[in-house]
């Protein structure tokens, strides 16, 4: 019988799984720093966030559409939104994962979102910093994620939206609420 590792395999590139191990060990030791009762839970939910992120937008419309989940109306077009929740979809009904923190981690690790469970901040964060992507300051967001960890993820709600701002492209409703939300915690 395939191991969820193996099944991890089968979905994703060999370069998204390094990127995926990459997640896993930043997570934990994000989770291990802030004495996190679970860091093992971190790992895992770094290790599988992106299990749908290399389905084409018709394979992740028919895993919707199998796990009865009609996408936000502003995720329905955009397979960089959508692998997201359809990510935790088959993490907890293929991979049998049933802890909400971990698949409420792999839920929101694209946009974030307002008021993020630790978890939820742990993989946003592990996954700008680890990514590549094209996003600037990961290397701050790390250091910062160390330090103030709210501050860390106001930073990278905000790159984020600078981001897709600069490229002309569409930004949801959670990102937005993502940016609002940590920066009024700072502010306070
Ligand atoms: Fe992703
Ligand atoms: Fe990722």
């Amino acid at each position: 019988m395939l191991t969820n590792h193996h099944k991890l395999k089968l979905f994703i590139s060999d370069k998204r799984y390094d990127h995926s191990l990459e997640v896993a060990n930043l997570s934990k030791k994000i989770a291990t720093h802030y004495n996190y009762p679970d860091p093992q839970n971190a790992y895992i939910a770094g290790l599988y966030h992106d299990v749908a992120k290399d389905l084409s937008i018709v394979l992740l419309h028919d895993y919707a559409k199998k796990y009865n989940y009609q996408p936000e109306s502003d995720y329905v077009n955009s397979s960089a939104l959508l692998h997201a929740p359809v990510g935790m979809l088959i993490i907890k009904n293929e991979f049998e994962i049933s802890d909400s923190e971990i698949l409420s981690a792999i839920r929101y690790h694209t946009t974030g979102r307002a008021n993020m469970t630790f978890l939820e901040k742990t993989v946003y964060l592990a996954d700008i910093a680890g990514s590549g992507k094209e996003i600037g300051h990961s290397l701050e967001v790390l250091k910062l994620a160390y330090t103030d960890i709210d501050k860390a993820v106001l930073l990278t709600a905000k790159e984020t939206l600078l981001h897709l701002l600069n490229k002309g492209r569409y930004i949801c409703k959670n990102s937005f609420e993502c940016y609002n939300f940590y920066s009024n915690t700072q502010n306070e």
